[in-house]
């Protein structure tokens, strides 16, 4: 398998002049593969943020080295080819808005990129279609939900024919339905696309779509596994302030009753066809 995302030992420390250096990321090893789609979760202030702007070179390590899909991010000179092949989507869809309208909000990146307007045409009707926003191409985007706003985001950075998508929290502002319209959106880039995920987010409902989830604590990676591993697996999700998903919630307490549950089971679903 192609590996997107190689980090060997890597070390970060934010440093102040006052108070000395704030070590965020504590010698971090991890491979992503192409088509992954990873979950990273962990209690605040734990370096998933520090993480995924090492993914596209926004940070540099202060030890240690990342490869994206082969370039190392300490050369000056390959950072325009890792920008190209890792979108990113933060937290406050307002803070992404640059535009006035839908259509030209995707534009924006292509034009930066130099892309020639026919093209640019027919990469902004694909994009905005692949995030169900076609219809709404003329609107304000500062007029949008919440949830249409993130889609909309996701829409400028897929334009641009990313390999990965590193989002942070990308529904963390949204309510329930947006929440549900970019987890929906974020699956079918992985998908349909093909396009490597790797999600930031405290929802763990979120987490259980993922191929992989890893844990960080204190700057580190303290779990890693699929989601059942992770969920139902004996993790001491609470003493990291981390929730349980409710399914596996529910089966603790179906087991606990006498009911036989086999392992494995995570979602809606996956319980009902049980059950039923
Ligand atoms: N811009 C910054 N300057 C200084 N310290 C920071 C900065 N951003 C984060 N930190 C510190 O780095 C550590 C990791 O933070 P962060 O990566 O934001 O964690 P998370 O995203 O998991 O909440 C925390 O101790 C945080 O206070
Ligand atoms: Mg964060």
């Amino acid at each position: 398998m192609n590996a997107i995302f190689e980090l060997k030992n890597v070390t970060f420390d934010y440093s102040f002049d006052d108070t000395g250096p704030i070590r965020a990321l504590n010698n971090i090893s991890l491979t992503i593969n192409e088509g992954e789609y990873v979950a990273l979760i962990g209690p605040n202030g734990s370096g998933k943020s520090t993480l995924a702007r090492h993914l596209n070179a926004i940070l540099l390590p202060t030890a240690g080295e990342i490869l994206v899909d082969g370039f190392t991010t300490m050369r000056e000179e390959n950072r325009w080819e890792i920008r190209r092949r890792v979108g990113m989507v933060f937290q406050n869809p307002d803070n992404q808005i640059v535009a006035t309208t839908v259509e030209e909000d995707v534009a924006f990146g292509l034009e930066n990129l130099g892309v020639d307007s026919s093209l640019m045409a027919k990469r902004v009707t694909e994009a905005l279609e692949a995030v169900g926003l076609q219809s709404l191409k003329n609107h304000a985007p500062h007029l949008l939900s919440g949830g249409q706003k993130q889609r909309l985001a996701i829409a400028g950075v897929i334009a641009m024919r990313p390999r990965c998508l590193v989002l942070d929290e990308p529904t963390a502002m949204l309510d329930p339905r947006g929440r549900r319209e970019v987890l929906e959106t974020v699956k079918k880039m992985k998908q349909q696309e093909g396009i490597t995920i790797v999600h930031i987010t405290h929802f763990m409902e979120e987490a259980v779509e993922a191929d992989r989830v890893i844990v960080m604590d204190k700057g580190k990676i303290i779990h890693e596994g699929t989601p059942a591993e992770i969920f139902t697996g004996g993790v001491d999700l609470y003493s990291l302030d981390l929730e349980i998903p409710v399914i596996p919630k529910l089966i603790q307490i179906l087991r606990s009753q006498g009911l036989v549950v086999p392992p494995g089971v995570l979602k809606v679903d996956e319980l009902v066809d049980y059950l039923c």
